[in-house]
């Protein structure tokens, strides 16, 4: 599989849209040690600071339908809650869709962007941040309230490359098994890392804002939440708020 590493790239979620474009095998993967221009969900930036972090891209190309991509999403939170969990010990959560909080604050987030033709997927990419060696001095000012990284939260050091070849391995395994055996057994681990299920939250979506409670999720991926009307609603795309 072809890994490339850059030193400093804007986003290295621009250069698997470039590689995939020109034809780039599923599974490549980009990674750099610095972004000037991460990016993150709703067309936030995302800090990439010089070797605090994993800041890494995956081309994929699933042959799934558009509506199946929310599926990988949440299979990609899943593992790096797992990578989290078994190298460092901690006990992260996932915020539904794929944040990943220790003690309440951000340590990783996902940004998926997909190329669809006639109902197929053509290809993806799957960007994914990791805050590893940040402390809180060194933690971007305007995140310093809501993100934290797994040396703030162990007071460790931890090797870098040797997180990046933990998740790239436990992603490997975790795709071929969901191509395998579907999304259920997904669904399960990741209701097991779910945050604030069952619990009453503010949620924005491109229609309006409410207070709602968390149910779970679908099969498809999407969130479940129960209005405080009583009814049920399934929601695609849409914001827990903090
Ligand atoms: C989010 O939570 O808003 C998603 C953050 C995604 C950040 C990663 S870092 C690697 C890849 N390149 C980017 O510019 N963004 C993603």
């Amino acid at each position: 599989k072809t890994l490339i590493h850059k030193h400093s790239t804007g986003s290295t979620q621009i250069i698997g849209h470039q590689l995939a474009v020109e034809g780039t095998p599923h599974g490549t993967v980009v990674v750099a040690d610095v972004q000037t221009e991460g990016k993150g969900r709703f067309d936030r930036k995302w800090h990439s600071s010089n070797n605090k972090g994993i800041w890494m891209s995956i081309v994929l190309r699933p042959n799934l339908l558009p509506n199946q991509a929310p599926q990988i999403t949440l299979l990609a939170a899943t593992v790096i809650a797992d990578v989290i969990k078994s190298k460092t010990g901690l006990s992260p959560n996932i915020k539904w869709p794929n944040d990943v909080l220790i003690n309440n604050k951000k340590v990783s987030g996902i940004l998926t962007e997909m190329q669809a033709e006639q109902d197929r997927i053509q290809y993806m990419v799957l960007g994914i941040g990791i805050n590893i060696n940040q402390s809180v001095e060194t933690l971007a000012n305007d995140i310093k309230a809501s993100a934290t990284s797994l040396r703030i939260e162990s007071t460790i050091e931890w090797n870098i490359r040797d997180l990046i070849q933990e998740t790239l391995a436990h992603f490997e395994q975790a795709y071929d098994s969901f191509i395998d055996e579907g999304f259920s057994p997904i669904k399960s681990k990741w209701e097991s890392y779910a945050y604030m299920i069952g619990q009453s939250v503010r949620i924005k979506t491109f229609k309006k804002e409410t207070t709602a409670q968390l149910i779970g999720i679908k099969e498809d991926g999407a969130l479940i939440i129960k209005n405080e009307d009583g009814s049920h609603e399934s929601l695609y795309s849409a914001e827990i708020q903090w």
